[in-house]
């Protein structure tokens, strides 16, 4: 594998980290017995692409970033901490911030040339995943589902 894809791989995994630090936050935080669901199961999709990215890491040889067994906090520059954050919308909207990054980070990978081949796939399917959580929490704060209470949303 080469170097590039390494250094992208890691900072995925640290990405991914940080995200499952940012979910873990967030569902502290969650009232709402609905939004919390799925930002469970968005950690638990994150946890996945830590797996999935390390391995391949692996595979090659190459040693992938550690989860620590304490959140202290992020590693990587510019997610929002959710500490002072209070209620679903407040929550929602930091979280929207963290996802608009995975996004733009994961989007990122997907278009670098320089990536290898046998890489892309994971890094392409991992990325419809986080599409998938940006496009719920901006459908859920758009919808106001906070308000809402039965909502099947
Ligand atoms: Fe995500």
């Amino acid at each position: 594998m080469n170097a590039k894809s390494v250094d992208i791989l890691k900072s995925l995994v640290q990405l991914d980290i940080d995200a499952v630090g940012a979910y873990s936050q967030a569902i502290e935080h969650i009232e709402n017995t609905h939004i919390s669901e799925n930002l469970n199961k968005f950690m638990r999709d994150h946890q996945q692409h830590i797996d999935n990215l390390s391995n391949i890491l692996r595979v090659n040889g190459e040693e992938a970033p550690e989860i620590s067994k304490d959140f202290k906090g992020f590693i990587l520059e510019g997610f929002t901490s959710l500490r002072s954050i209070t209620g679903d919308e407040g929550t929602l909207k930091a979280m929207r911030t963290n996802e608009q990054l995975t996004n733009k980070k994961y989007k990122e990978a997907v278009e670098d040339l320089s990536l290898d081949t046998d890489v892309i796939a994971t890094i392409e399917s991992n990325y419809r995943d986080e599409q998938e959580h940006l496009s719920y929490i901006e459908g859920a704060i758009e919808a106001r589902i906070w308000e809402k209470t039965g909502t099947s949303y």
